[in-house]
């Protein structure tokens, strides 16, 4: 059995990485082990922060563990808001006013695209991992949906015609950025069973 702890205090990214974990990979919550602190996020893209918070982490723990950071790509917004996704709209971090924000940004764009961008940074054996998983979509005219959290109410993920907030969570699960990059890191783990 392969322990890791999971560096975010975050219930919904546990639940859907949980949804993805094999019965030979025990995911232990910060909260479960007794941490609670606010990691650090300073970093210029997701790829800095999943390593910071992942490195902060393993200080205080010491033991195998990830993190994950993720994204919005916006295509017409030459790809933001990146790695500002979670503070768009301001430092209060309110998933209401930044989706505000971003329909604002894109009134008057035809072009939709986008896509979530998840890294999660993995420090095992004391060897840092990097795994990226990515799932493309539209952005829509208006909010849909009350599952999920962040983004999900204005995300047309590919192949569908309802947000990630009208989907079923089996269904985000199944084609999640964040699933994605979960995946390649049980790729990755496998070797080590
Ligand atoms: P972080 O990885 O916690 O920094 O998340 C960055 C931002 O992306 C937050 O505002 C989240 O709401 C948003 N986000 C990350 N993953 C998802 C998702 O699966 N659905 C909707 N929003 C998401």
């Amino acid at each position: 059995m392969i322990q890791l702890l999971f560096a975010s205090a975050n219930a919904h990214k546990l639940s859907e990485i949980n949804a993805v974990i094999p019965e030979w990979i025990n995911i232990i919550s910060m909260k479960d082990f007794g941490i609670h602190v606010e990691l650090p996020e300073t970093g210029h893209t997701i790829e800095e922060n999943a390593i910071q918070k992942a490195r902060a982490f393993y200080k205080l723990c010491g033991q195998d563990c990830f993190s994950e950071d993720s994204g919005l790509e916006v295509t017409a917004l030459n790809d933001e808001p990146g790695v500002d996704t979670a503070m768009y709209a301001g430092p209060q971090r309110d998933a209401g006013d930044n989706m505000d924000l971003l329909l604002k940004n894109l009134d008057g764009k035809s072009n939709r695209d986008a896509q979530f961008r998840t890294v999660i940074a993995l420090i095992f054996k004391g060897e840092l991992q990097l795994f990226e998983g990515v799932v493309r979509g539209q952005i829509a005219f208006q909010k849909s949906g009350n599952t999920g959290f962040g983004y999900d109410p204005l995300f047309i993920p590919e192949g569908h015609d309802q947000t990630f907030a009208q989907l079923s969570e089996s269904v985000k699960t199944s084609m999640s950025h964040r699933t994605n990059a979960v995946k390649k890191m049980l790729d990755y783990l496998n070797h080590y069973r």
